[in-house]
């Protein structure tokens, strides 16, 4: 009985059957019939007690797709709106059949309660501003699939800048640990006010786009996460677009720079519209294999169950 938790916890040869699956699970996609057998009869509930659409719906098609039923879980309108705890509910979904629960929570280290607890495969679906590992992933497999590698050996020394609200983003925790892991080169770039300490090794930060930064094969842009922190980090949103934006200048000086971004985004404080909707973005072809990997690590933990 496995869970995806934590980049952490995965190991190499885990990634790489997962981006196996991934490419699989993106060809069943380009089908025309794209329904697939393999979990009929499994249950996955749907927790989210924070906003999501990309993610929240992604688990939902994948789950779909593969076969399972779905029940969807939201605190507005539950038994939490009259005081039920986070354990109860948890409980209640596990004794009405549920065989896994992907969990979202502004609360970091949610998904780890409930496994623990409940001893049911949990999907961590992003906790406050730890983790979001299936948002890893999919952004790995995105860049992969650009750079036509399918082994994670040829994907080392693809260079991958991260810019914008790294403290407060659990995207960037989840990429800068999962692109470490794989010898990618990782290059942070944040105002001082807004990144963290202990990075792994051979991660650069800057505080500023420079040469470098526009020499690198993409540019994952962060949304300033304004409701984690009440824009006490910067001086003004203009001017930390100023500094901080992924612009249209910017990708005009870099030729063949990929931009993304994993939404929802903030056009005008951290990428221009102009920048997000170019033939340089991969931002709905994230979205869109996000699908994929999500099939992927349901398949994984519900057929094999190897992570943890
Ligand atoms: N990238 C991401 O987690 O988007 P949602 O908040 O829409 O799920």
């Amino acid at each position: 009985m496995k869970s995806l938790l934590s980049v952490d916890s995965l190991k190499l040869s885990e990634i790489q059957e997962i981006i196996d699956s991934t490419y699989s699970m993106y060809d069943v996609l380009s089908r025309e019939i794209k329904k697939l057998p393999t979990l009929r009869g499994k249950v996955i509930s749907l927790m989210f007690f924070e906003p999501s659409t990309r993610t929240r719906i992604s688990f939902e098609i994948a789950s779909k797709l593969l076969s399972a039923d779905i029940v969807n879980f939201s605190p507005s309108g539950s038994s939490v709106e009259k005081g039920e705890n986070l354990l109860d509910t948890a409980n209640t979904i596990l004794s009405l059949g549920a065989d896994l629960i992907v969990v979202r929570h502004s609360r970091e280290g949610v998904p780890w309660f409930i496994f623990e607890r409940l001893k049911i495969p949990v999907v961590n679906a992003g906790d406050g501003k730890n983790e979001h590992p299936t948002q890893a992933l999919l952004d790995l497999f995105t860049m992969m699939k650009h750079k036509s590698v399918k082994n994670l050996s040829e994907f080392r020394n693809v260079q991958v800048s991260i810019v914008g609200d790294i403290l407060h983003s659990r995207v960037a925790r989840s990429n800068i640990k999962l692109l470490s892991k794989i010898g990618a080169r990782v290059i942070l770039v944040s105002a001082y006010t807004t990144l963290y300490q202990n990075l792994p090794e051979g991660v650069k930060v800057k505080n500023f786009i420079d040469n470098d930064v526009l020499s690198s094969d993409f540019i994952i842009a962060l949304r300033l996460q304004r409701e984690r922190h009440g824009n006490a980090f910067y001086p003004s949103e203009r001017e930390y677009f100023e500094f901080w934006g992924v612009k249209q200048d910017l990708v005009e000086k870099a030729k063949g720079l990929l931009i993304m971004h994993p939404g929802p985004m903030n056009m005008g404080v951290e990428i221009d519209q102009t920048v997000a909707y170019s033939e340089n973005s991969l931002i709905f072809d994230q979205v869109k294999n996000g699908v994929a990997v999500r099939m992927a690590v349901l398949y994984y933990l519900l057929t094999k169950g190897r992570l943890d």
